[in-house]
């Protein structure tokens, strides 16, 4: 099955993760923690096909205000593709990218309910976080991964090669 990430499509099976899917593919999703649903930068917002995806989880409605939820946002490494169909989603991040080329001047309210959305979940995210037990070394090994991760795209996006590291043809790295 396939599934549009940011305008980009990409190969999926049923059972992968949105989060997975974007990784390999080199696709822009931050995933600082590697995937733990700590960091809380994979949030993607489903333009299509919400109804192929996984149900909510109980984590993420600890941790997605009710505004984010009512506009499609799903957590990137708490969502896995499971039925075959259309799914389009795009990534908080590549909304930043997007402001930051288009109307640099809205980033500031973009952060403003973002952070404002972010903060009203901050006592069940608590919560939740503090019910859980952690691999410390696989936590650590998918952090140390994640951060690599995030670096080789944000290299990638200023010396304007393409996500799965080709030079764009008139830039130079
Ligand atoms: S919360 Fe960190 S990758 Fe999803």
């Amino acid at each position: 099955m396939q599934i549009t990430i940011n305008n980009h499509q990409y190969e999926a099976n049923q059972g992968d993760r949105l989060l997975d899917v974007a990784r390999v593919n080199h696709e822009h999703i931050g995933y600082f923690c590697g995937g733990n649903s700590i960091c809380q930068t994979c949030y993607v917002k489903v333009l299509e096909g919400a109804e192929l995806l996984s149900a909510l989880s109980e984590e993420e409605k600890a941790i997605l205000s009710e505004n984010l939820i009512k506009a499609g946002t799903r957590m990137a490494c708490l969502t896995t593709v499971e039925k075959p169909g259309t799914i389009r989603v795009v990534s908080a991040v590549e909304e930043v990218r997007n402001l930051l080329e288009t109307n640099p001047l809205g980033l500031g309210s973009y952060a403003a309910v973002m952070g404002w959305e972010a903060l009203v979940k901050v006592p069940d995210t608590l919560r939740l976080q503090a019910g859980r037990e952690f691999d410390l070394w696989q936590l650590l090994t998918d952090v140390i991964g994640g951060i690599g991760d995030a670096w080789k795209l944000v290299f990638s996006a200023f010396c304007g090669c393409s996500s799965s590291g080709e030079k764009n043809a008139a830039t130079v790295c």
